[in-house]
Parts: structure tokens; C-alpha cells; sequence
């Protein structure tokens, strides 16, 4: 399933949008947004055709269908030990729409929230779009120990909520038992919600082992709003679906209500929600697939990324994304994505403060979502490139 014939790369061409296959000039390859060039499951796109011949497609429920609520529930029930209520659950357009309908039901104009540094984009993005602030809490990529002393003093009576993204793109550190609990309890402390998203936490690579904040107690649960999507694990970025998942009824109320699900302003998709409870419940063995072709893909970037003179790439403990320091050549992270854009015809992604903040100067992205031969020619144009 993950062999290199199994790319379609004419199809990826017309389709692989967010600055991937698409979006660059011929003979370039995008190691760039993460998002598998492998076709998804065989089962979502019979359940999506299943579902379609009957040619209705009506509204569905405004909190999501029954189905899709049960399997994400079960999930996190089985998989993360964390006792999820299908009442409290719902569907939402990606996981992105996950983290900002947070930030709006849960921060106010002028309030603060502590986003870590670097992190996704999507955290600033979200918070200041709801006219918050993102205090950004440094965790480098080489850190031995996260500095939780350093995390509180950053907590001022502004602050309302600590957005945790774990396993954390893109250093793809997975955090800890003792960790998440040092987190919670300073939480707990200043009273602040929980952000966690965790979009990323299928794709663990042993011995790290991921762990759900939500699942650690009851206290710190109650203040977590817990996101995941299906981009990642399962491909399906384009379906755009993601859940949420409120711990308690007066979450789940005020989230629904910021939604605008009820108004049908905002809504998931119900062939999306269909796709998503496919792969749950059908679709694990794919996901393992996936998983060990990653675990080797890792091994090969990784060892590979190293043996070039002046890069360091520490081995992400999840996601499929290689984050190397390559502050050693001299060049800044845009310069480095632009020469090798233009001499070794590889896109990357810059460690710029647009995409990861200002922890990530120095630094660039790649993700290895991609068969064995596309990753191979990469890495020796890039190799070449720097000779
Ligand atoms: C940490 C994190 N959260 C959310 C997303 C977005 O997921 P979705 O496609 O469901 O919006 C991404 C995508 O890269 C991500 O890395």
C-alpha cells in the first residue's frame, strides 16, 4: 500500500494543494504541508460511494451523526483510556476550525494564551484571530527537560488557557506522563483551559508512548477540550473533518453554541462524517501500514538529513515531520528553503515565525509522508545541492 506505485503522482498534481504537488513547478518535489502522497483506505471511498447512490443528501444532525459521535467516543475510550461521552463530542469542518472555535468560546478580547514555541501556525493564528494574545512558551527542539518553572511565570491574570499540541509539530516531541501532569497541575492552579490537540498522537514512534491529558484525572479533564482530526492519520484532509471533544456538559454547550452549528452557518459534512467513522472503525490495519512505513522513512531521513555536513535532525518521537537545524550553514531558514527550492528543485518549509514562530529560525521542515524513491531523490538533490 505504500509503495512508491501507489503514488499517483498525475493525480497528486492536479489535487495536492497547500503548497504541495500542485502548487510547485514541475520537477519540484513538496516535502512541504504534511499530508500523505498515499490514496486513502479503499473502505472510506466505498462507504462515501456506499452512502452517495442513494442521492439523498439532506441535512444532518446539528450536534453530528450518531455514528460518528460513538466511534470517537469508543476511540478515545479504548485507545486513550480517557472516558468520552458521545453527547459531548462533535464534528467539526478540520481540526483547525477545532482549535479556533476554542479560542472563541473560551478567550475574550485582550485575554492571553500561553501557545508553545515553535508550534503549528494555527495556534497563534486562532488566538489572536478572536483578538487574544499568544504568549509564546520557548520549548526547543534539543531540550532535554521542559522548563514548567518558566511556563508559570509567563501566567498573568490575563491568562485564560494553555494550548497544548502533542505530539508537538513540528519538533514532533511526544510529552510524557510526569509532563502532561506538570502541565495539568498548573492548570489547575491558575484555573486555565486546556487546548489539546492531538491530530498527531496515531503517529508514535516506538518506544514513545502518547498519552491523553484528558486521561490523567478528573480536574485536569474538566478543563480540557481535547481536538483531533483525520488529515494526518488517515489522509483526508480534503473531506475537511476534525472532532471536538468537551468533557463536560457546559463546554460542550457554549462550544456548540460559538459553532454556529445550530444556525447552520457551520456544519461537518455528513459524507465527511461518514469517511471518518469509516476509518475508525474499519481502517486500523491501514493506519498500522502506514505506521511502519513511517517508522522506516524515519530511520532513512533522519540518518540521511544527518550525514549532510552542518544539518542536525533530531528523531521526531511522532508526526511525519523532520525538523533540522541548519543554522551550522550560514543560511537563515528562508534562504536555506529558497536555495534548495532553486538548486536542488525541493520544497521545504521555512522555520519562520508565520509557520512555527520564532523558536523555529534556523530551522526547516520536511515532512517524509511519501514513498521510499520520491524521499531518496530528495534527499540526494539536496545533498548535491549543498556540495
Ligand atoms: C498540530 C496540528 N493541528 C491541526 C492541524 C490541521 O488539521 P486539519 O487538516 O484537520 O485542519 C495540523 C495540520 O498540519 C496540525 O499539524
Amino acid at each position: 500500500m505504500f509503495e512508491n506505485n501507489n503514488v499517483n503522482l498525475e493525480l497528486l498534481k492536479r489535487r495536492a494543494h497547500n503548497l504541495r504537488w500542485a502548487t510547485v513547478a514541475d520537477g519540484v518535489i513538496p516535502l512541504t504541508a504534511a499530508d500523505p502522497d498515499f490514496p486513502s483506505a479503499p473502505e472510506i471511498s466505498e462507504a462515501i460511494c456506499s452512502f452517495a447512490k442513494d442521492r439523498y443528501y439532506c441535512y444532518g444532525p446539528a450536534e453530528g451523526l450518531t455514528d460518528f459521535k460513538e466511534s470517537v467516543a469508543n476511540y478515545f475510550q479504548v485507545k486513550r483510556n480517557v472516558p468520552v461521552s458521545p453527547a459531548f463530542t462533535f464534528p467539526v469542518d478540520s481540526a483547525a476550525f477545532g482549535i479556533f472555535v476554542t479560542c472563541q468560546t473560551f478567550l475574550s478580547s485582550g485575554d492571553e494564551a500561553i501557545i508553545f514555541d515553535p508550534v503549528d501556525f494555527l495556534f497563534r493564528y486562532s488566538v489572536e484571530a478572536v483578538g487574544a494574545t499568544a504568549i509564546p512558551f520557548a520549548i526547543p527542539p534539543n531540550a532535554v527537560k521542559v522548563d514548567f518553572e518558566n511556563l508559570e511565570k509567563l501566567i498573568t491574570p490575563k491568562t485564560k488557557m494553555i494550548c497544548l499540541c502533542n505530539p508537538l509539530n513540528p519538533t514532533g516531541k511526544v510529552f510524557t506522563k510526569e509532563e502532561l501532569t506538570q502541565l495539568g497541575t498548573i492548570a489547575c492552579k491558575h484555573n486555565l483551559i486546556i487546548l489539546s490537540d492531538e491530530i498527531w498522537s496515531d503517529i508514535i514512534f516506538h518506544p514513545a508512548i502518547f498519552t491523553s491529558i484528558a486521561s490523567l484525572d478528573e480536574e485536569i479533564r474538566n478543563r480540557t477540550i481535547t481536538i483531533t482530526g483525520f488529515s494526518k492519520s488517515y489522509g483526508l484532509a480534503g473531506l475537511r473533518i476534525g472532532a471536538v471533544i468537551a468533557h463536560n456538559q457546559e463546554h460542550f454547550l457554549k462550544l456548540m453554541e460559538v459553532s454556529l452549528h445550530y444556525s447552520t452557518v457551520h456544519g461537518a459534512n455528513v459524507l465527511s462524517q461518514i469517511a471518518a467513522t469509516t476509518a475508525l472503525n474499519k481502517c486500523e490495519y491501514w493506519l498500522n501500514d502506514f505506521l511502519k512505513h513511517l517508522t522506516v522513512m524515519k530511520e532513512l531521513v533522519v540518518n540521511e538529513l544527518n550525514s549532510i555536513p552542518n544539518f542536525r535532525c533530531i528523531a521526531p518521537q511522532g508526526c511525519y515531520v523532520a525538523f533540522t537545524n541548519i543554522s551550522d550553514t550560514n543560511k537563515s531558514s528562508q534562504e536555506m528553503q529558497e536555495f534548495l527550492l532553486n538548486r536542488a528543485k525541493v520544497a521545504v518549509v521555512p522555520g519562520l515565525k508565520q509557520w512555527f514562530g520564532d523558536g523555529a529560525e534556523g530551522y526547516i521542515r520536511m515532512s517524509f509522508a511519501t514513498s521510499e524513491e520520491i524521499l531518496l531523490e530528495a534527499l540526494q538533490r539536496i545533498k548535491f545541492a549543498l556540495k
